[in-house]
């Protein structure tokens, strides 16, 4: 199982920034793990480009959204199975960032990973919670409600990726202490277990992401059932993208 160590560019990027994957690739030479896989989600409207560059370097791309109908007078929406023909692999599903700012509830996010599985691409469901269920030691309790309403029952894990995400680490420079991630993937771990089976929970990946960086990556990467991570801002500079899949 290798580790998935994905870029989410969020509303970042333009036309010239097809030529990252290659400069990526230049950047990791021979020294690219063999035991990572390195995804990159740049906005909508690039991704059939970025597709089809990472792919002449053995990395994929996928989408930061999609809608969970097919088809339809949605303006402004695409589908998983548009995604899937610009070339991606994956699809994010329900980041803090589309629950928070657009209003995605679990039964949103759940019906667009099931639209994302049933176009034979993979779902990251990312789940997190935020600073006040943090300090109110409800941290654990509203990651598994989450995942409760969000994971499809078409999930299995070979087409699904869980990132958690605490929401307070996301784009603030903190991170998450390793006890809590360990202690938290380990529990998201065991609810998927009961959603779907243990023989499946044992071979899901679960991402970390919130403030990962060159400084931060070797240990993070090196904790106990994460499987990965969803890096955000120091995804977008090459250089520091390429120092955290060495560290994976
Ligand atoms: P940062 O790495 O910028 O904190 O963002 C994390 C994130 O939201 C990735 O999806």
């Amino acid at each position: 199982m290798k580790k998935l160590v994905a870029a989410n560019w969020k509303m970042n990027g333009e036309g010239s920034w097809s030529t990252k994957p290659a400069a990526l690739a230049s950047l990791l030479g021979d020294n690219m793990p063999e035991n990572v896989q390195v995804l990159f989600c740049p906005p909508a409207v690039y991704l059939d480009r970025i597709a089809t560059e990472a792919g002449k370097f053995g990395m994929n791309a996928g989408a930061q959204n999609c809608h969970a109908s097919a088809s339809g007078a949605f303006t402004g929406e695409i589908s998983a199975q548009m995604a899937a023909d610009c070339g991606a692999d994956y699809v994010i599903c329900g980041h803090s960032e589309r629950r928070a700012l657009f209003g995605e509830t679990d039964a949103v996010v759940r019906a667009k990973a099931d639209a994302v599985i049933a176009a034979g691409l993979s779902a990251i469901i990312c789940v997190g919670e935020t600073l006040a269920y943090r300090e109110s030691g409800e941290a654990e309790a509203t990651v598994e409600m989450q995942l409760k309403g969000s994971i499809p029952t078409t999930s299995t894990a070979l087409n699904t990726v869980i990132a958690y995400e605490p929401v307070w680490a996301i784009g603030t420079g903190k991170t998450a202490t390793l006890d809590d991630i360990e202690q938290m993937h380990g529990h998201i771990r065991k609810v998927y277990g009961q959603l779907l089976g243990d023989k499946s929970a044992g071979k899901l990946r679960i991402q970390y992401g919130g403030s990962v960086k060159p400084a931060n990556a070797k240990e993070i990467l090196s904790a106990k059932g994460v499987d990965g991570a969803l890096v955000g801002g120091a995804s977008l500079k090459m250089e520091d993208f390429a120092k955290i899949i060495l560290a994976g």
